[in-house]
């Protein structure tokens, strides 16, 4: 039987919750379907500072380098607020995005058919959306030097981020995109502001021929980043694959998410660069939100994202489509049935909490195996 290593990162405020839901699942799926999986569990964030001295230790790093896919739940808290920049629990996420390479960022948002009321929008705005938004992770201005606040002596100080983006870096998420939108519907929105911005005129200038030289197959359109917020939520079914740099695309995958009825609902996939030699890529998933300190502890967290970010591992890192297929399934069947945790109640549904809800998805899927 294959081993396949996982290292678990549960982190801070709701993500040990919601990652203990995850752990239930691969107790199910090694149990049904043989898949061993073996996992580690490290700290990460805030309470890795606590303990270690620093949100990802090396010792840590080592691990994630090694794992065949790193699962993260989320970092931070105001318990840090006043921690050194450096030090913050986000900073630990930041390295290990940048120290493995995870340059595409795959955020999916789909609508749930039981979920359609769950939206802040109108049932037929949302109602079968299936986006996919690809956004670059390891550059631009969450990186970009110099980063510095500096003292300018006169009783004033300046602080300065930098935008920075190189030819190969909007290359390889532009393929990234176009590969995806390939076994998609065949369509690609690139956002940026070209209007203000140097680099999003040279993004425009490198999405563009990427498409005319290897993708002129397949559809792109240009949007401008803030027309595209809005866009998102006049009429988001227009979008299938959205490729935009690392903070546009941070921003419009929290609008994205609550297209779907809750932050709680939204998974991603961090991957880097396939290997030449045994075409295996690094991968971390996390799902979009953070740690919630407002409902942390309370046993309410919604953990969908996190069980679906472990779905996008299956696929991603380890062709399990199968299983999940059937993982996927299994959550829609929950929602079907009417289990919601409070984030997305609704009228005539029952109220379940973060364990019940990770049990009836566990339930669910070992049901689909052993049929
Ligand atoms: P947040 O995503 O933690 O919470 C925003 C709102 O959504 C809150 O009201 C929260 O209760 C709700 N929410 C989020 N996830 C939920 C879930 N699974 N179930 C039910 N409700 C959920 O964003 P925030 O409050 O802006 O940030 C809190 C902390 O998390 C900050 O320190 C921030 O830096 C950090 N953060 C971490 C990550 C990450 O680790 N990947 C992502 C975003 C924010
Ligand atoms: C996200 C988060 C992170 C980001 C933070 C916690 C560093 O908001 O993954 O969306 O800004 O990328
Ligand atoms: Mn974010």
């Amino acid at each position: 039987m294959a081993t396949r290593k996982l290292l678990l990162l549960p982190g801070d405020g709701i993500g040990p919750e919601a990652m203990a839901e995850v752990e239930k699942l691969v107790a199910v799926m090694n149990d049904v379907t043989g898949s061993g999986f073996v996992t580690e569990t490290a700290l990460v964030g805030g309470a890795a500072y606590d303990a270690e001295g620093a949100p990802v230790s090396d010792a840590t790093m080592d691990l994630a380098l090694a794992a065949d896919a790193v699962l993260f739940g989320a970092v931070g808290g105001p318990k840090w607020d006043g921690v050194a920049y450096e030090k913050r629990p986000e900073a630990g996420l930041l390295r290990l995005r940048k120290d493995m390479q995870l340059f595409a960022n795959l955020r999916p948002a789909i609508c749930y058919p039981a979920l359609a009321d769950a939206s802040s929008l109108k049932r037929e705005i949302i109602e079968g959306l299936d986006l996919l938004i690809v956004r670059e992770l390891t550059g631009g201005v969450y990186f970009g030097e110099p980063k510095e606040i500096i003292d300018l002596g006169n009783g004033q100080k300046r602080a300065i981020d930098t935008q920075v983006y190189d030819t190969y870096e909007i290359e390889r998420i532009a393929r990234a995109a176009f590969e995806l939108a390939r076994t998609r519907r065949g369509k690609v929105t690139s956002m940026e502001k070209r209007n203000v911005m140097k680099s999003g005129l040279y993004w425009n200038e490198v999405v563009t021929r990427i498409h005319r030289d290897e993708y002129a197959d397949l559809t792109l359109e240009h949007m401008l980043a803030d027309s595209g917020g809005m866009q998102l939520v006049r009429a988001p079914k227009q979008f299938d694959v959205i490729v935009t740099d690392n903070l546009f695309g941070d921003m419009l995958s929290d609008i994205a998410a609550m297209l779907t009825g809750s932050l709680g609902m939204l998974p991603s996939a961090s991957l880097g660069a396939a290997d030449e030699v045994t075409g295996r890529r690094k991968a971390l998933y996390e799902p979009v939100h953070g740690s919630a300190p407002d409902i942390a502890g309370k046993g309410i967290a919604n953990p969908l994202a996190m069980i679906a970010s472990f779905a996008m591992a299956l696929r991603y890192s380890f062709a399990m489509i199968a299983e999940a297929d059937a993982l996927d399934a299994s959550i829609a069947e929950v929602l079907e049935s009417g289990g919601r945790t409070a984030d997305i109640m609704a009228e005539g549904c029952r109220r379940i909490g973060t364990s019940e809800m990770g049990d009836a998805v566990a339930e669910r899927f070992r049901a689909r195996f052993s049929s």
